[in-house]
């Protein structure tokens, strides 16, 4: 089975695409998988990669690579010098990209366009999990709790006074289309909104300006099956180190003792269940198909609220969705099983 890995992308997750999917490939087996690693430059061209040695190559130019739309899986190499010709056909396309033009739909539409089967979500649940705004509303008409937030357009920052009334203090000012917490400020005082606002608009025209919840981080694997059935892992939890303050994007890749991992989260029984119910219910309410990580917080007095989806979750080694699988019953390989068997059926 031919499987193209899309990896690196043009988002501000471009070196956690790479962490993923280097662990995505060391855990194909090769007696099953012909995998075919393409690399997402910074600017969006997609060239043909290699994985040699347990290391994932990032060509700065060579063989271009792009799917046929109409093309049953068929894919073109436009060389630098040369003719372009065809590649063999390929059966999956599995994106390993995070955030923006990899996790929001879009590579997923490309798929679709050039009738590529694609590994995990589709398009409307990809789209919708990676804007926090519109994921936050399909929470919401599910009735599902979620933290309370303000959303910002570009142009029509609100006062900080109406802010703090609404949301309380500290409170975050987050890019509403962002991942691994790139763009977020922790703020507890007017005189720093300007400059959370200005670092928030670097990443995305629509922001949110959310309550600080004061909570546990916990996160559930979701899976879903061939037949629409889905798997939801035991909930694991962040453990973020006191100096952090906050699972920012240091405490998450740069910093190795920025966070532990803690799985299974030690949680009461019945807890553990509204968590996992909750998983499945989220996952359908925003759209999702394939896969996602559901994040949660769970407060001091056991209020539990959705914090958000990722569609493409991290699997970097400090990452959970695989480790709260595994701690589940279900190994490295055996998700990218599924994920395949579920794109292809
Ligand atoms: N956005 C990162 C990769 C995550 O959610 O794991
Ligand atoms: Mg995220």
């Amino acid at each position: 089975l031919r499987i193209a890995v899309l990896f690196g992308g043009r988002s501000a997750e471009h070196d956690v695409s790479v962490l993923s999917a280097t662990n995505i490939l060391r855990a194909l087996e090769p007696a099953k998988y012909d995998a075919v690693p393409i690399f997402v430059t910074r600017e969006g061209q997609w060239l043909l990669s290699s994985f040699e040695g347990g290391t994932l190559a990032k060509p700065s130019s060579g063989t271009g690579v792009c799917l046929v739309p109409g093309g049953q899986g068929r894919m073109m190499a436009i060389p630098t010098h040369g003719a372009a010709h065809e590649l063999p056909d390929i059966d999956i396309l599995f994106p390993a990209l995070h955030g923006l033009h990899g996790e929001d739909g879009s590579v997923q539409g490309l798929a679709e366009v050039a009738r590529v089967p694609l590994a995990g979500c589709g398009i409307l649940g990809s789209a919708a999990a990676l804007d926090k705004d519109i994921a936050k509303r399909l929470l919401y008409e599910a009735g599902l709790p979620a933290a309370r937030s303000v959303t910002i357009h570009h142009g029509g920052a609100p006062a900080f006074a109406e802010l703090q009334s609404a949301l309380g203090l500290p409170l975050f000012i987050k890019p509403a289309r962002q991942g691994s917490s790139v763009g977020v400020s922790k703020i507890s005082a007017e005189k720093d909104y300007k400059a959370a606002l200005t670092e928030g608009f670097r990443h995305d025209r629509k922001l949110l300006a959310e309550e600080f919840i004061r909570g546990r981080e916990i996160e559930c694997s979701v899976l879903e099956d061939t037949e629409g059935g889905l798997f939801v892992s035991r909930p694991g939890e962040i453990v973020p180190a006191q100096s952090h303050g906050f699972y920012s994007y240091d405490a998450k890749y740069i910093d190795e003792h920025g966070a532990a991992l803690k799985v299974p989260a030690e949680l009461p029984q019945e807890i553990e269940g509204s968590i996992r119910a909750m998983a499945a219910k989220a996952f359908r309410a925003v759209g999702c198909d394939g896969m996602a990580r559901v994040d949660f917080f769970v407060t001091p007095d056991m209020r539990v609220l959705i914090n958000e989806l990722n569609t493409i979750p991290g699997f970097t080694d400090i990452s959970m969705y695989s480790k709260a699988m595994a701690a589940s019953g279900v190994s490295y390989p055996e998700i990218i099983d599924r994920l395949v068997a579920h794109g292809l059926a």
